[in-house]
């Protein structure tokens, strides 16, 4: 067998890690990857706890074939030398191929690592670009001759770093296109990076799965997760945010007629009741307020109305209604330029996302709600007004 070994801090892991493994998988012909984040890393005085860490990354990886998580390193009460790793899976798989995976930004210091020529007996070494960085053409040449060396270069630059990623947590950005959005719930859920921790809501996450099906309820993670981006960018409260967006879409499979008796003490809009596909908003937020005896309005009022829009949305309707609209499991096109609209114009994106849906229902030829043009028009009296 060929087996990779990706080892580092994953402080957090990211999507340019996950996108490396991939292509080392498919351009070395890998049956398998070990992924190992270290325990007490030298040189890296600041760090995340290695068992967060840890489970970052069991996160991120869990859905890529042929990887497996290892916490040889973690385990490991002083630091862990590569050569040691190595010689560790040495011992596990003595028949086969091991392929190290680095940085090339490493390949000058290789050298002053402990044990050197033991690495290039073991394995065979695998070097990645970086953003910026140029390999100096003679290091791997004298990898080779004095250390006997096999040489490796994938065709893969990491544009993306774990201290950018750091940053930009704090700020409000989209950033699931960086930062797995399972790996940012982690993070928020236990108030890593300075986030404000959301742990309260765990148990009704675990409630959720016994009313929507796994395909929606990764879409509810998706919604909360942004609701909270966008809760960071407009100054709105994160933790109210990623509540509403969890539990928007809970009244989503119960039966028709469990969503109308959910529904009687809420006025309903003509068109809730004509298009069945439309209740489960106002269901939902009556659920809530029956089963779970919620009181916030503000929360409730956002989910009410996350399907439909109203003319007075507040600031918070509108991020939940976005949040649904362009959460990282959305897949259509122009995704990409709302996502990037939201973060800097709610309104407009809200008017984009709009226009949208109308194009495709003038193509269709369906019939278009007056609530849709009342909301679109509203939020072009506010812009007129420059407010
Ligand atoms: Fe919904
Ligand atoms: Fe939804």
């Amino acid at each position: 067998m060929k087996i990779g070994v990706f080892g580092g801090t994953f402080d957090p892991v990211h999507q340019g890690h996950i996108a490396l493994v991939e292509t080392a998988m498919k351009e070395l012909s890998l049956d398998m990857l070990y992924v190992m984040p270290n325990g007490n890393p030298p040189h890296k005085d600041r760090e995340t706890d290695k068992l967060n860490r840890l489970e970052m990354v069991k996160i991120a990886f869990a859905n890529i074939r042929g990887v497996q998580v290892s916490d040889y390193e973690i385990q490991k009460e002083e630091n862990c030398y590569t050569y040691e790793t190595l010689s560790y899976l040495k011992e596990q798989h003595p028949e086969d191929e091991l392929y190290f995976l680095m940085g090339m930004d490493n390949l000058p210091d290789f050298f002053g690592w402990r044990e050197p020529k033991t690495i290039c007996k073991l394995a065979k070494l695998v070097f990645f670009g970086r953003s910026g960085y140029t390999c100096p053409s003679d290091a791997a040449e004298r990898l080779k001759r004095e250390f006997f060396a096999e040489v490796f270069f994938l065709p893969f630059e990491m544009d993306i770093s774990s201290t950018e990623i750091r940053a930009e947590i704090g700020e409000g950005t989209y950033l699931f296109h960086k930062l797995p959005f399972l790996v940012f719930q982690y993070i928020i859920r236990k108030g890593l990076y300075g986030t404000v921790a959301v742990s309260e809501f765990d148990c009704y996450e675990e409630d959720l799965k016994n009313y929507i099906e796994e395909k929606r309820f990764l879409h509810s993670i998706g919604v909360s997760v942004t609701a909270y981006r966008l809760a960071q960018r407009y100054g709105e409260d994160c933790k109210q945010a990623y509540f509403a967006g969890l539990l928007h879409d809970i009244a989503k499979r119960m039966p028709l007629d469990k969503q109308l008796d959910l529904c009687k003490k809420i006025k309903l809009h003509p068109d809730e009741v004509a298009y069945p596909k439309m209740l489960h908003a106002p269901a939902g937020a009556g659920f809530l307020k029956k089963h779970y005896e919620l009181k916030d309005k503000k929360i409730l009022s956002a989910i009410r109305y996350h399907t439909m829009g109203c003319k007075d949305m507040t600031l918070f309707d509108k991020l939940i209604y976005m949040a649904d609209y362009i959460e990282p499991c959305r897949d259509f096109d122009g995704v990409e330029a709302l996502r990037e609209s939201s973060f800097d114009n709610l309104d407009k994106a809200i008017i984009q996302g709009i226009d949208t849906t109308i194009l495709s229902l003038v193509e269709e030829h369906l019939k278009i709600s007056p609530v849709l043009l009342d909301v679109r028009n509203a939020l072009l009296e506010q812009e007129q007004k420059g407010c």
